[in-house]
Protein backbone atom coordinates (compact mmCIF):
# COMPACT_ATOMS: atom_id res chain seq x y z
CA UNK A 1 0.00 0.00 0.00
CA UNK A 2 1.38 3.66 -1.16
CA UNK A 3 1.57 6.16 1.63
CA UNK A 4 -0.90 8.75 1.23
CA UNK A 5 1.19 11.60 -0.12
CA UNK A 6 2.87 9.35 -2.74
CA UNK A 7 -0.69 9.12 -4.63
CA UNK A 8 -1.11 12.91 -4.72
CA UNK A 9 1.43 14.67 -2.89
CA UNK A 10 0.49 18.54 -3.44
CA UNK A 11 -1.65 19.81 -0.59
CA UNK A 12 -3.45 23.51 -1.44
CA UNK A 13 -6.32 24.17 -1.90
CA UNK A 14 -8.06 23.32 -5.22
CA UNK A 15 -7.80 26.44 -6.92
CA UNK A 16 -11.12 27.44 -6.87
CA UNK A 17 -12.70 27.92 -4.07
CA UNK A 18 -11.17 29.42 -0.69
CA UNK A 19 -12.22 26.51 1.46
CA UNK A 20 -10.51 27.56 4.58
CA UNK A 21 -12.53 31.10 3.88
CA UNK A 22 -15.61 28.99 3.60
CA UNK A 23 -15.17 26.76 5.85
CA UNK A 24 -15.16 29.62 8.55
CA UNK A 25 -19.06 30.52 7.78
CA UNK A 26 -20.03 27.01 8.95
CA UNK A 27 -19.88 27.23 12.49
CA UNK A 28 -20.20 23.27 13.30
CA UNK A 29 -17.05 22.80 11.53
CA UNK A 30 -15.05 24.23 14.29
CA UNK A 31 -17.00 21.93 17.03
CA UNK A 32 -14.39 18.67 18.00
CA UNK A 33 -16.20 15.38 17.41
CA UNK A 34 -15.31 12.79 20.39
CA UNK A 35 -12.28 14.84 20.87
CA UNK A 36 -11.29 15.68 17.35
CA UNK A 37 -11.72 18.23 14.45
CA UNK A 38 -15.41 17.02 13.13
CA UNK A 39 -14.80 15.68 9.31
CA UNK A 40 -18.09 15.92 8.45
CA UNK A 41 -18.72 13.69 5.12
CA UNK A 42 -22.04 13.15 5.28
CA UNK A 43 -23.40 16.08 3.23
CA UNK A 44 -25.36 14.07 0.78
CA UNK A 45 -27.61 13.27 3.66
CA UNK A 46 -28.09 16.74 4.88
CA UNK A 47 -25.64 19.61 4.21
CA UNK A 48 -24.39 21.67 7.19
CA UNK A 49 -25.31 25.48 7.50
CA UNK A 50 -23.54 28.48 7.09
CA UNK A 51 -24.16 32.01 9.86
CA UNK A 52 -25.86 33.93 6.85
CA UNK A 53 -28.42 31.76 6.79
CA UNK A 54 -28.58 31.27 10.38
CA UNK A 55 -28.25 34.96 10.60
CA UNK A 56 -31.26 35.72 7.92
CA UNK A 57 -33.62 33.37 9.60
CA UNK A 58 -33.35 34.59 13.25
CA UNK A 59 -33.28 38.22 12.09
CA UNK A 60 -36.40 37.58 10.05
CA UNK A 61 -38.31 36.22 13.37
CA UNK A 62 -36.87 38.84 14.80
CA UNK A 63 -37.87 41.57 12.78
CA UNK A 64 -40.11 41.20 9.82
CA UNK A 65 -41.62 38.21 10.68
CA UNK A 66 -45.76 37.72 10.36
CA UNK A 67 -48.42 35.51 8.74
CA UNK A 68 -48.53 36.32 4.94
CA UNK A 69 -51.07 37.41 1.93
CA UNK A 70 -53.14 37.69 4.45
CA UNK A 71 -52.38 41.21 6.61
CA UNK A 72 -52.38 44.31 5.24
CA UNK A 73 -50.17 45.78 7.95
CA UNK A 74 -47.04 46.79 7.25
CA UNK A 75 -45.18 43.43 8.79
CA UNK A 76 -46.64 41.34 7.16
CA UNK A 77 -46.36 42.86 3.42
CA UNK A 78 -42.96 43.28 4.42
CA UNK A 79 -42.97 39.32 4.97
CA UNK A 80 -44.78 38.62 2.24
CA UNK A 81 -42.15 40.30 0.27
CA UNK A 82 -39.79 38.26 1.54
CA UNK A 83 -41.53 34.95 0.92
CA UNK A 84 -41.79 35.92 -2.24
CA UNK A 85 -38.45 37.30 -2.81
CA UNK A 86 -37.44 33.62 -2.12
CA UNK A 87 -39.68 32.24 -4.55
CA UNK A 88 -37.86 34.66 -7.21
CA UNK A 89 -34.09 33.62 -6.45
CA UNK A 90 -35.22 29.95 -6.71
CA UNK A 91 -36.45 30.62 -10.06
CA UNK A 92 -33.37 32.26 -11.07
CA UNK A 93 -30.93 29.70 -9.69
CA UNK A 94 -32.53 26.92 -11.60
CA UNK A 95 -33.29 29.25 -14.63
CA UNK A 96 -36.57 29.04 -14.44
CA UNK A 97 -38.70 31.14 -16.77
CA UNK A 98 -41.33 32.17 -14.20
CA UNK A 99 -40.95 32.13 -10.30
CA UNK A 100 -45.47 31.25 -10.79
CA UNK A 101 -43.69 27.64 -12.01
CA UNK A 102 -41.95 27.34 -8.29
CA UNK A 103 -44.02 25.35 -5.92
CA UNK A 104 -42.51 25.17 -1.99
CA UNK A 105 -43.33 21.83 -0.06
CA UNK A 106 -42.11 20.20 2.96
CA UNK A 107 -38.97 18.12 1.34
CA UNK A 108 -38.29 16.66 -2.27
CA UNK A 109 -40.27 13.92 -1.50
CA UNK A 110 -43.11 15.87 -0.82
CA UNK A 111 -42.58 17.02 -4.38
CA UNK A 112 -42.67 14.00 -6.36
CA UNK A 113 -45.56 12.73 -4.07
CA UNK A 114 -47.47 16.24 -5.12
CA UNK A 115 -46.60 14.99 -8.84
CA UNK A 116 -47.33 11.84 -8.50
CA UNK A 117 -50.54 12.67 -6.88
CA UNK A 118 -51.91 15.53 -9.09
CA UNK A 119 -50.58 15.47 -12.19
CA UNK A 120 -50.50 11.47 -12.00
CA UNK A 121 -53.88 10.64 -10.75
CA UNK A 122 -55.51 12.92 -13.16
CA UNK A 123 -53.58 12.70 -16.34
CA UNK A 124 -53.03 8.60 -16.25
CA UNK A 125 -55.12 5.86 -16.79
CA UNK A 126 -55.11 2.44 -15.91
CA UNK A 127 -52.37 0.28 -18.41
CA UNK A 128 -50.03 3.67 -18.58
CA UNK A 129 -46.44 3.65 -17.62
CA UNK A 130 -44.19 5.45 -15.94
CA UNK A 131 -40.80 4.42 -16.13
CA UNK A 132 -38.48 5.14 -13.71
CA UNK A 133 -34.53 3.93 -13.28
CA UNK A 134 -32.96 1.18 -10.83
CA UNK A 135 -30.74 3.69 -9.24
CA UNK A 136 -34.42 5.63 -7.95
CA UNK A 137 -34.45 6.50 -4.41
CA UNK A 138 -37.50 5.57 -2.45
CA UNK A 139 -39.11 8.68 -2.79
CA UNK A 140 -39.03 8.12 -6.38
CA UNK A 141 -40.42 4.61 -6.38
CA UNK A 142 -43.43 4.44 -3.62
CA UNK A 143 -45.59 7.44 -4.46
CA UNK A 144 -45.65 6.01 -8.23
CA UNK A 145 -46.38 2.67 -6.35
CA UNK A 146 -49.37 4.07 -4.49
CA UNK A 147 -50.74 5.57 -7.74
CA UNK A 148 -50.00 2.13 -8.87
CA UNK A 149 -52.98 1.16 -6.27
CA UNK A 150 -55.01 3.67 -7.30
CA UNK A 151 -55.17 3.83 -11.06
CA UNK A 152 -53.30 0.67 -12.15
CA UNK A 153 -50.82 2.29 -13.99
CA UNK A 154 -47.40 -0.01 -14.39
CA UNK A 155 -44.44 0.60 -13.38
CA UNK A 156 -41.19 0.12 -15.50
CA UNK A 157 -37.75 0.33 -14.15
CA UNK A 158 -34.55 1.04 -16.41
CA UNK A 159 -31.39 -1.54 -15.70
CA UNK A 160 -28.09 0.17 -14.87
CA UNK A 161 -24.54 -1.68 -15.43
CA UNK A 162 -22.31 -2.56 -12.97
CA UNK A 163 -20.61 0.65 -12.88
CA UNK A 164 -23.78 2.39 -11.66
CA UNK A 165 -24.69 4.30 -15.14
CA UNK A 166 -27.82 4.15 -16.85
CA UNK A 167 -28.05 1.56 -19.94
CA UNK A 168 -29.18 4.13 -21.96
CA UNK A 169 -30.12 1.73 -24.79
CA UNK A 170 -32.29 -0.43 -22.73
CA UNK A 171 -33.81 2.96 -21.68
CA UNK A 172 -34.87 3.95 -25.19
CA UNK A 173 -35.67 0.64 -26.12
CA UNK A 174 -38.42 0.72 -22.89
CA UNK A 175 -39.46 4.27 -23.94
CA UNK A 176 -42.07 3.28 -26.16
CA UNK A 177 -46.00 4.50 -26.36
CA UNK A 178 -47.29 3.39 -23.21
CA UNK A 179 -44.92 5.45 -20.90
CA UNK A 180 -46.91 8.14 -20.11
CA UNK A 181 -44.18 9.92 -17.73
CA UNK A 182 -40.40 9.17 -17.25
CA UNK A 183 -39.46 9.99 -13.44
CA UNK A 184 -35.50 9.87 -12.65
CA UNK A 185 -32.94 10.89 -10.62
CA UNK A 186 -30.33 13.77 -11.64
CA UNK A 187 -27.55 12.56 -9.84
CA UNK A 188 -27.65 9.01 -7.50
CA UNK A 189 -27.52 9.52 -3.90
CA UNK A 190 -26.64 6.10 -3.46
CA UNK A 191 -24.04 6.06 -6.39
CA UNK A 192 -22.88 9.42 -7.47
CA UNK A 193 -23.55 8.84 -10.92
CA UNK A 194 -25.12 11.93 -13.01
CA UNK A 195 -27.35 10.88 -15.57
CA UNK A 196 -27.61 12.45 -19.02
CA UNK A 197 -30.81 14.19 -18.05
CA UNK A 198 -30.89 16.50 -20.84
CA UNK A 199 -30.58 13.54 -23.29
CA UNK A 200 -33.44 11.86 -21.56
CA UNK A 201 -35.69 14.29 -21.65
CA UNK A 202 -34.81 14.59 -25.39
CA UNK A 203 -35.77 11.17 -26.16
CA UNK A 204 -38.99 11.17 -24.05
CA UNK A 205 -40.26 14.60 -25.67
CA UNK A 206 -39.81 13.19 -29.01
CA UNK A 207 -42.45 10.84 -28.13
CA UNK A 208 -44.01 13.18 -26.18
CA UNK A 209 -43.59 11.89 -22.78
CA UNK A 210 -43.13 14.39 -19.97
CA UNK A 211 -39.84 13.94 -17.55
CA UNK A 212 -39.53 14.84 -13.70
CA UNK A 213 -35.97 15.09 -12.33
CA UNK A 214 -35.33 14.72 -8.87
CA UNK A 215 -32.33 17.03 -8.34
CA UNK A 216 -31.96 16.18 -4.71
CA UNK A 217 -28.51 15.49 -5.01
CA UNK A 218 -27.89 17.93 -7.98
CA UNK A 219 -28.42 21.73 -7.70
CA UNK A 220 -26.05 22.14 -4.91
CA UNK A 221 -23.29 20.78 -6.73
CA UNK A 222 -23.46 21.86 -10.27
CA UNK A 223 -25.10 24.81 -12.42
CA UNK A 224 -28.90 23.69 -12.96
CA UNK A 225 -30.98 25.02 -15.87
CA UNK A 226 -34.56 23.57 -16.10
CA UNK A 227 -35.36 25.75 -19.50
CA UNK A 228 -31.58 24.51 -21.44
CA UNK A 229 -32.87 20.69 -20.03
CA UNK A 230 -36.53 21.49 -21.06
CA UNK A 231 -37.56 19.48 -17.51
CA UNK A 232 -41.68 19.34 -17.27
CA UNK A 233 -41.08 18.70 -13.13
CA UNK A 234 -37.90 19.45 -11.39
CA UNK A 235 -37.59 18.87 -7.44
CA UNK A 236 -34.92 19.05 -5.02
CA UNK A 237 -34.79 20.09 -1.14
CA UNK A 238 -33.30 22.79 1.02
CA UNK A 239 -31.67 20.65 3.53
CA UNK A 240 -29.13 19.70 1.16
CA UNK A 241 -28.57 23.43 -0.27
CA UNK A 242 -27.12 24.61 3.15
CA UNK A 243 -30.34 25.47 4.11
CA UNK A 244 -32.83 24.62 6.61
CA UNK A 245 -35.21 21.25 6.69
CA UNK A 246 -38.90 21.53 5.58
CA UNK A 247 -38.57 23.56 2.39
CA UNK A 248 -38.08 21.57 -0.39
CA UNK A 249 -39.32 22.99 -4.30
CA UNK A 250 -41.38 22.25 -7.14
CA UNK A 251 -40.22 23.82 -10.55
CA UNK A 252 -42.89 22.67 -13.26
CA UNK A 253 -43.64 24.26 -16.56
CA UNK A 254 -46.59 26.41 -15.97
CA UNK A 255 -49.06 24.84 -18.39
CA UNK A 256 -48.74 21.67 -16.34
CA UNK A 257 -49.57 23.81 -13.16
CA UNK A 258 -52.17 25.15 -14.42
CA UNK A 259 -53.79 22.19 -16.16
CA UNK A 260 -52.96 19.81 -12.97
CA UNK A 261 -55.78 19.86 -10.16
CA UNK A 262 -54.44 20.94 -6.55
CA UNK A 263 -52.67 18.24 -4.33
CA UNK A 264 -54.68 19.31 -0.95
CA UNK A 265 -57.27 21.65 -0.20
CA UNK A 266 -57.41 24.96 2.54
CA UNK A 267 -56.86 28.19 3.14
CA UNK A 268 -54.53 30.05 0.91
CA UNK A 269 -55.03 28.29 -2.09
CA UNK A 270 -58.20 29.70 -2.80
CA UNK A 271 -59.87 32.74 -4.74
CA UNK A 272 -63.07 32.58 -3.13
CA UNK A 273 -65.71 29.51 -0.79
CA UNK A 274 -68.73 28.83 -0.27
CA UNK A 275 -70.29 26.46 0.79
CA UNK A 276 -71.25 25.83 -2.85
CA UNK A 277 -68.38 25.90 -4.58
CA UNK A 278 -64.43 26.62 -4.36
CA UNK A 279 -62.71 29.55 -7.01
CA UNK A 280 -59.41 28.13 -6.91
CA UNK A 281 -56.12 31.02 -6.68
CA UNK A 282 -53.91 30.57 -9.98
CA UNK A 283 -50.57 28.34 -9.50
CA UNK A 284 -48.56 28.19 -7.45
CA UNK A 285 -50.32 29.41 -4.86
CA UNK A 286 -53.08 26.53 -6.06
CA UNK A 287 -50.59 23.94 -4.47
CA UNK A 288 -49.67 25.47 -1.12
CA UNK A 289 -52.79 24.95 1.05
CA UNK A 290 -52.26 26.43 4.30
CA UNK A 291 -49.55 28.48 5.97
CA UNK A 292 -46.36 27.34 4.39
CA UNK A 293 -43.05 27.73 5.98
CA UNK A 294 -42.24 30.97 5.80
CA UNK A 295 -39.32 31.05 7.66
CA UNK A 296 -37.77 28.13 5.63
CA UNK A 297 -38.48 29.68 2.60
CA UNK A 298 -36.63 32.75 3.66
CA UNK A 299 -33.83 30.47 4.79
CA UNK A 300 -33.65 28.76 1.58
CA UNK A 301 -33.42 31.84 0.31
CA UNK A 302 -30.45 32.97 2.05
CA UNK A 303 -29.29 29.68 1.24
CA UNK A 304 -29.37 30.52 -2.36
CA UNK A 305 -27.68 33.35 -2.22
CA UNK A 306 -24.67 31.73 -0.37
CA UNK A 307 -23.77 29.08 -2.93
CA UNK A 308 -24.34 31.72 -5.75
CA UNK A 309 -22.12 33.92 -4.32
CA UNK A 310 -19.30 31.22 -4.01
CA UNK A 311 -20.51 30.38 -7.32
CA UNK A 312 -21.70 26.13 -8.47
CA UNK A 313 -19.17 26.64 -11.22
CA UNK A 314 -16.27 26.94 -9.13
CA UNK A 315 -18.16 24.34 -6.34
CA UNK A 316 -18.63 21.93 -8.49
CA UNK A 317 -14.73 22.13 -9.54
CA UNK A 318 -13.65 22.08 -6.17
CA UNK A 319 -15.45 18.96 -5.32
CA UNK A 320 -14.70 17.26 -8.25
CA UNK A 321 -11.21 17.90 -7.52
CA UNK A 322 -12.07 16.15 -4.06
CA UNK A 323 -13.74 13.50 -5.71
CA UNK A 324 -11.01 12.17 -8.04
CA UNK A 325 -8.39 12.58 -5.05
CA UNK A 326 -10.67 10.78 -2.40
CA UNK A 327 -11.57 7.87 -5.54
CA UNK A 328 -7.56 7.18 -5.96
CA UNK A 329 -6.61 7.34 -2.44
CA UNK A 330 -9.68 4.71 -1.39
CA UNK A 331 -8.73 2.54 -4.70
CA UNK A 332 -5.30 2.16 -2.38
CA UNK A 333 -7.08 0.40 0.46
CA UNK A 334 -6.86 -2.83 0.20
CA UNK A 335 -9.83 -5.16 0.41
CA UNK A 336 -12.04 -1.88 -0.63
CA UNK A 337 -14.27 -1.48 -3.33
CA UNK A 338 -15.79 1.03 -4.76
CA UNK A 339 -19.71 0.73 -5.59
CA UNK A 340 -20.50 3.73 -8.03
CA UNK A 341 -17.73 3.75 -10.61
CA UNK A 342 -19.72 6.03 -13.78
CA UNK A 343 -17.48 8.08 -15.86
CA UNK A 344 -19.36 11.13 -15.05
CA UNK A 345 -20.06 11.32 -11.07
CA UNK A 346 -20.68 13.65 -8.33
CA UNK A 347 -19.58 14.00 -5.26
CA UNK A 348 -20.19 10.32 -3.71
CA UNK A 349 -17.53 7.61 -2.13
CA UNK A 350 -19.62 4.50 -1.61
CA UNK A 351 -18.03 1.55 -0.85
CA UNK A 352 -18.13 -2.11 0.71
CA UNK A 353 -14.96 -3.38 2.30
CA UNK A 354 -14.09 -7.43 2.77
CA UNK A 355 -15.33 -8.58 6.01
CA UNK A 356 -16.17 -5.60 7.44
CA UNK A 357 -20.13 -4.91 7.69
CA UNK A 358 -21.22 -0.74 6.55
CA UNK A 359 -22.56 -0.52 10.40
CA UNK A 360 -19.10 -1.74 11.87
CA UNK A 361 -17.09 0.98 9.08
CA UNK A 362 -19.40 4.18 9.99
CA UNK A 363 -19.25 3.62 13.95
CA UNK A 364 -15.08 2.84 13.67
CA UNK A 365 -15.01 6.20 11.73
CA UNK A 366 -17.55 8.06 13.73
CA UNK A 367 -15.37 7.24 16.78
CA UNK A 368 -12.79 9.05 14.57
CA UNK A 369 -14.84 11.88 13.99
CA UNK A 370 -15.33 11.13 10.68
CA UNK A 371 -19.13 11.52 9.72
CA UNK A 372 -20.24 9.21 7.34
CA UNK A 373 -23.78 7.17 5.94
CA UNK A 374 -24.41 3.60 6.06
CA UNK A 375 -26.70 1.25 4.74
CA UNK A 376 -28.85 0.93 2.29
CA UNK A 377 -29.45 4.81 1.37
CA UNK A 378 -33.31 4.60 1.18
CA UNK A 379 -32.28 2.76 -2.45
CA UNK A 380 -33.01 -1.01 -1.71
CA UNK A 381 -33.78 -2.28 -4.96
CA UNK A 382 -30.28 -0.57 -6.22
CA UNK A 383 -28.77 -2.59 -3.28
CA UNK A 384 -30.68 -5.66 -4.74
CA UNK A 385 -29.08 -4.61 -7.84
CA UNK A 386 -25.91 -4.99 -6.92
CA UNK A 387 -26.47 -7.62 -4.59
CA UNK A 388 -24.73 -6.01 -1.33
CA UNK A 389 -26.99 -5.38 1.73
CA UNK A 390 -25.08 -1.91 1.85
CA UNK A 391 -22.53 0.44 1.78
CA UNK A 392 -20.57 3.30 3.57
CA UNK A 393 -21.12 6.53 1.97
CA UNK A 394 -18.79 9.28 2.59
CA UNK A 395 -20.67 12.74 0.63
CA UNK A 396 -18.70 15.78 -0.24
CA UNK A 397 -19.87 19.25 0.53
CA UNK A 398 -18.59 22.70 -0.62
CA UNK A 399 -16.72 23.12 2.50
CA UNK A 400 -15.09 19.94 2.21
CA UNK A 401 -11.08 19.75 2.53
CA UNK A 402 -7.69 17.31 1.22
CA UNK A 403 -7.65 16.99 4.65
CA UNK A 404 -11.36 15.71 5.83
CA UNK A 405 -10.10 13.11 2.50
CA UNK A 406 -7.19 12.20 3.93
CA UNK A 407 -8.55 11.11 7.54
CA UNK A 408 -10.77 9.36 6.11
CA UNK A 409 -8.94 7.32 4.31
CA UNK A 410 -6.15 7.11 7.04
CA UNK A 411 -8.72 5.95 9.49
CA UNK A 412 -10.07 3.16 6.99
CA UNK A 413 -6.49 2.33 6.36
CA UNK A 414 -6.30 1.46 10.29
CA UNK A 415 -9.68 -0.60 10.46
N1 LIG B 1 -31.78 10.75 0.86
C1 LIG B 1 -30.82 11.17 1.83
C2 LIG B 1 -29.53 10.40 1.71
O1 LIG B 1 -29.17 9.98 0.66
C3 LIG B 1 -31.33 11.19 3.20
O2 LIG B 1 -28.85 10.24 2.70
Amino acid sequence: MRAIEEIVPERADTPTLQVERVRRDFPILQRPMNGRPLVYLDSAASAQKPQAVLDEMTRFMREDYANIHRGVYALSQRATALYDAAREKVARFIHAADAREIVFVRNATEGINLVASSYGRHFLEEGDEVLLTQMEHHANIVPWQLLRQDKGISLRVAPITDEGELDMEAFERMLTDRVKLVSVVHVSNSLGTVNPVKQIVSLAHGRGIPVLIDGSQAVQHMPVDVRDLDADFYVFTGHKVYGPTGIGVVFAKLRHLEAMPPYQGGGLMILSVTFERTELAPPPQKFEAGTPNIVGAVGLGAAIDYVSSLGLADIHAHESALLAYGTELLREIPGLRLIGTAREKSSILAFVMDGMSPQAIGAALGRSGVAVRVGHHCTQPLMDRLGIPGTTRASIGLYNTREDIEALAISLRRL
